[in-house]
This record gives structure tokens, C-alpha cells and sequence, in this order.
């Protein structure tokens, strides 16, 4: 079993949108058995609550639901237990390296460095701007690139 973490700050808008849509494209390539897909926070900022309504509409639109997400503050354990971790923007990098066991920092990525040419690219918080049409949009670019890395590294 694969198992992909994806992070970012709050754990309301990016990484639930990233989950939701990365547990659909792995269902899709019918590989839910083989890949499991989650989410955390690097803050206790919004710990226990639902995503945000413009990233839950957002995830309506294209047909995703919700309704299951809530947000949970990154453990030990998810970063033993997570084969790949992946993040959103430098912060979140930066955030991740410092509470990660030493074992565990390799896991850690930003979304945009598996595109060529777009390496060190951030995901930026629409918490501000409300543009999770943007965030649906780069996590659409860089997600594909992720699934088809998976798919060689473990061989599925
Ligand atoms: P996210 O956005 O990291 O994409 O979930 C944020 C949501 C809430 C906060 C920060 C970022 N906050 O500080 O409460």
C-alpha cells in the first residue's frame, strides 16, 4: 500500500481539495486498493473543522464531495506512516521539515517539483483571495504528474 499525505497550513482549503481530488483520480485508475489518500495541517488553527465553503463549493462544482473532510493537525504517526507527503507552498515545506523525525524529510515535497520546469512553484493560500478556482486549477496541473510517479516508482 502507497500512502500519500498531503499538507498544507490549515488543512481547510489546499490539502482537502488535493484529497478529495487525488482519491477520485486514484479510484478512477483503479487503484484504491493500492494508494491511500489523507490530509493534515501543519497548525492547530482550524483543527476539527469542515473545509472552507469556497473550497467545498469548488469541490461541488466538479462533481467531489466535501462533506467528509475536517480539518487534523499533522501526528507523529502520519509521518511514519506516510510513504509521500505533499505540500503546498515553502512554509509548509520549511513547517514540515522542522516537526519531521529526522527519518521522514526525504517524504517531504512540494506539489509543483514533480513538473519540470516548475520546480519550486508554490500552491498559494486562497484563503485571502477566494481563488479556488486557481488552487483547483494547480493542483489539476500537478496532481496527474504525481499518480503517474507513483505508478512507475511502485510499479501498479
Ligand atoms: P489552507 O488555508 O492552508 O489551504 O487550509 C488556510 C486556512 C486557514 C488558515 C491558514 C491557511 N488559518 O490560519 O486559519
Amino acid at each position: 500500500m502507497v500512502k500519500v499525505l498531503f499538507v498544507c497550513l490549515g488543512n481547510i482549503c489546499r490539502s482537502p481539495m488535493a484529497e478529495a481530488m487525488f482519491t477520485k483520480m486514484v479510484a478512477d485508475a483503479g487503484l484504491s486498493s493500492q494508494i491511500t489518500v489523507a490530509s493534515a495541517a501543519t497548525s492547530t488553527e482550524e483543527q476539527g473543522n469542515p473545509a472552507h465553503p469556497g473550497a467545498q463549493a469548488e469541490m461541488r462544482k466538479h462533481g467531489l464531495d466535501p462533506s467528509q473532510l475536517i480539518s487534523t493537525p499533522i501526528t507523529r504517526a502520519d509521518f511514519d506512516n506516510a510513504d509521500l507527503i505533499i505540500t503546498m507552498d515553502a512554509q509548509n515545506v520549511r513547517n514540515l521539515k522542522r516537526m519531521a523525525p529526522a527519518d521522514d524529510t526525504a517524504k517531504i515535497k512540494l506539489a509543483y517539483d514533480i513538473l519540470p520546469g516548475h520546480q519550486g512553484e508554490e500552491i498559494p493560500d486562497p484563503w485571502y483571495d477566494h481563488r479556488f478556482d486557481r488552487t483547483y486549477r494547480q493542483l489539476s496541473e500537478t496532481l496527474p504528474a504525481w499518480l503517474d510517479a507513483i505508478k512507475a516508482q511502485y510499479q501498479l
